[in-house]
């Protein structure tokens, strides 16, 4: 089936949240979502950023239904202030912000690894406060990276700045985020609810349609991206295997999406592997309870 964004249903009368949405990827999905009629909240830390997205989408979709949510994800009193703060249903959820270079030893406002706090337990801890605003079959979208398959996930060691190869910090902080979010997927079993990982595949900044205020890049950037273009993809194009993920009628809890070509780096929307870790139940319930005793909160589901 074609999966792209043409081929997504209408989504007039759904809601749905996106982390990150004032940059790349999670930009394209707020894009997106919106052209086929969602109400899109743009869950972002900077207000200024934000305003400048906003701008931009409805610069390309005149009318379009937008909100801004502050938020925070390297801070769990923002989060929290987030979750108390939203006061509408919520259809999906992508959880797409991350940090996806840091130096060593840096730490959340909260003292957790950067990219762990950031990316997997900041997630972790929006969602367990956001769940009473879930819709009774709402979505909930990770988004992962094919960095996951190079990372060992340590439960017992997930707090702790990381120290050894910078590909593994940013893949076990991925793996992680999809470990929960597939421990998510058991944990509603029965239910309405589902959640789904997906990943961009490679989506870079130089060959994506340029917006107003949204990572400039150089003509000469371009030119020369332009050869990369038959491995990787563009932002835009990276978005489609999410979104596939948040709203397409064969998309269900348990997936994992990511784009179909060579390598998985660019293409159409396509179910994809995961690794086993990230799909092991012991992995998965051992990883809640640390995610729960780390953050301070508990997801009851
Ligand atoms: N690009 C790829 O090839 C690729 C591959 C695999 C996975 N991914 C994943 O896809 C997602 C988006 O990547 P991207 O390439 O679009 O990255 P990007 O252009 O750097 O955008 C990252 C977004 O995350 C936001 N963010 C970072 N830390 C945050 C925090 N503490 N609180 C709230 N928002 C925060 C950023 O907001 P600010 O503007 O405030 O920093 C920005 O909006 C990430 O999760 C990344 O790991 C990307």
């Amino acid at each position: 089936m074609s999966s792209s964004p043409a081929s997504l249903p209408r989504l007039d009368g759904r809601t749905i949240l996106v982390t990150g949405a004032n940059a790349g990827i999670g930009y394209w999905c707020a894009e997106i979502l919106a052209a086929h009629g969602a109400r899109v909240l743009l869950g972002c830390r900077s207000a200024e950023r934000a305003e400048i997205a906003v701008s931009s989408i409805r610069t390309q979709v005149p009318g379009a239904d937008l909100g801004i949510l502050p938020l925070d994800l390297g801070s769990l009193g923002s989060i929290a202030s987030a979750a108390a703060a939203l006061d509408e249903r919520l259809d999906a959820v992508i959880c797409n912000a991350g940090v996806k270079a840091a130096d060593r030893g840096v730490r959340t406002a909260d003292g957790l690894d950067l990219m762990v706090g950031t990316n997997a337990l900041g997630h972790f801890a929006l969602l367990a406060q956001l769940a009473p605003a879930l819709a009774d079959d709402a979505r909930v979208v990770a988004v992962g990276s094919l960095a996951h398959r190079f990372a060992e996930i340590d439960p017992a060691t997930l707090a702790q700045p990381w120290t050894g190869a910078s590909l593994r910090q940013y893949g076990r902080s991925k793996a992680a985020l999809m470990a929960l979010t597939f421990e998510l997927t058991r944990r509603w079993k029965g239910s309405a609810r589902s959640a789904l990982c997906a990943h961009p595949g490679y989506a870079v900044d130089p060959l994506t349609p340029p917006r107003e205020g949204l990572a400039p890049v150089s003509a000469v950037a371009r030119a020369l991206a332009s050869l990369s273009r038959p491995l990787v993809q563009g932002k835009d194009a990276g978005a489609a295997p999410i979104v596939h993920a948040a709203v397409a009628a064969d998309a269900t809890g348990g997936d994992y999406w990511g784009p179909g070509g060579l390598l998985e780096f660019r293409g159409a929307p396509t179910r994809v592997r995961a690794s086993e870790q990230v799909r092991s139940a012991a992995v998965g319930a051992d990883l809640w309870s640390v995610a729960e005793e780390l953050t301070g909160v508990r997801f009851a589901v």
